[in-house]
């Protein structure tokens, strides 16, 4: 180890969140976080939601630190430690010559490391923020102390962060293979098809206001795993064929199986969420609202236009099959759920701005003078249900971020800028 003690070494990643279009749902292993099915999830563009992770070591350093947004948050949780544990483990020899440090494989158990974390969205929004986070955490720390890992093997480790955080460390559509090993070895992700491949696709995610206290993916899926048959048929009898056919929708980019896939696992997924004793309710009004919306408009066109999925919250992900669909789509969430009177519609519709563009929507008067959509009869609005819209597409997976003025740490001091 080089015999000052000023300095830091340092690295900046930024990870992608991810959404399952077949969940994942119960464990087989708490600790491991091993799965009882596998899942596919799309990679969203991390212009518009990611997690960006700085990770510095130091001899100057007396124990590992974590801020996360800004506010300093414990280390000492399970998940956590094992994948601290873990990355040590594979760390190997460092030769920094830009700073003139070197460190020796054996010396990274004596080190200590800080971390700096921010979520370019806001975690309470229900955004799957720990996917994001524990990914860019493992690929960082990776990176930092020259673990020579492939992103499957990275990912096995960021699983046990948290399970779904597995399937961020690619970009465009990635499996989670459940795996078969005791310790977890096999239960890894793997890249299906990168973001290039289905590059029509649109999403519109529609955070939904919400004044519940949702019951944690964590704590939900461990009752359902106790009490729900429906979960048990799920993953032995259901999930492994929706898997291999949507392999297949996605290797030929079929909109119709793709969608009709999507939209029947999220509500398994939520119908497994009621056949829980006591029963989990995630979605609200709201939620099947926005159902209601797009089974209508599908089932008015020739074929499906829009796929939807919900996680453990409220909140509905949309997956348009084409910019056209998605300029439709919106218009009609629009009329639907108008944002409060005063909302600025830079605040409230927010990502790739191409898309409201191509709604033809400008300014809020364009927003008050939206047509009921023709399939629908009822001329009820909701305003103010929907918090904010973000439209996005599919992205790519972690990079690391080379330009020191997007780090999140001092490099003199190791500490949040
Ligand atoms: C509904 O990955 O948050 O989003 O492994 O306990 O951390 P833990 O759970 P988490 O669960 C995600 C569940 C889901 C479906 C999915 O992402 O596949």
């Amino acid at each position: 180890m080089a015999s000052s003690s000023s300095w830091v070494r340092m690295v900046t990643a930024q990870t992608p969140t991810n959404i399952a279009v077949i969940k994942y749902w119960g464990k087989r292993d708490e600790t491991l976080i091993l799965p009882v099915n596998d899942s596919i999830s799309v990679t969203l563009d991390p212009s518009h939601l990611c997690t960006t992770t700085t990770v510095a070591v130091s001899p100057a350093f007396d124990h590992d630190r974590m801020w996360l947004n800004g506010k300093e948050i414990s280390l000492s949780g399970g998940r956590y430690q094992n994948c601290l544990r873990e990355i040590r483990a594979r760390a190997c020899d460092v030769d920094d010559k830009e700073r003139g440090v070197k460190i020796a494989k054996k010396d990274w158990e004596k080190l200590h490391i800080h971390i700096a974390s921010y979520n370019n969205f806001p975690t309470a929004a229900g955004l799957a923020s720990s996917a994001a986070g524990f990914a860019c955490l493992v690929f960082a720390l990776a990176k930092l102390m020259n673990a020579n890992e492939d992103n499957s093997k990275l990912s096995a480790i960021a699983r046990q962060g948290s399970g779904s955080a597995c399937r961020s460390l690619f970009g465009g559509f990635v499996k989670w293979i459940m795996g078969k090993a005791e310790d977890g070895s096999d239960s890894l992700a793997v890249q299906l098809a990168d973001e290039k491949h289905w590059e029509e696709l649109v999403i519109i995610i529609a955070v939904v206001s919400s004044r519940q206290k949702e019951t944690s993916s964590t704590s939900g899926m461990r009752e359902s795993v106790e009490t729900s048959l429906l979960l048990k048929h799920r993953a032995e009898a259901i999930v492994p064929k929706r898997i291999i056919q949507m392999e297949e929708a996605i290797r030929d980019c079929d909109f119709k199986t793709f969608t009709q896939l999507t939209c029947a696992d999220s509500n398994q997924f939520h119908a497994v969420c009621l056949d829980t004793h006591p029963p989990i309710f995630y979605m609200n009004d709201t939620s099947h609202r926005i159902i209601s919306l797009v089974e209508k408009w599908n089932r008015s066109e020739e074929t499906p236009q829009v796929a939807y999925t919900f996680d453990a919250g409220p909140n509905a992900v949309l997956i348009a099959r084409d910019t056209k669909a998605a300029a439709q789509l919106l218009r009609k969430l629009l009329f639907y759920f108008p944002p409060n009177p005063d909302t600025d519609l830079n605040s409230f519709v927010l990502g790739d701005k191409s898309i409201i563009k191509g709604a033809g929507i400008e300014e809020m008067k364009d927003v008050e003078a939206l047509t009921l959509p023709p399939e629908i009869k009822d001329a009820q609005r909701f305003k103010g249900d929907v918090s904010y819209f973000i439209c996005t597409r599919l992205g790519r997976g972690p990079v690391l971020l080379s330009d020191g003025s997007q780090a999140l740490l001092d490099p003199e001091t190791g500490l949040p800028k």
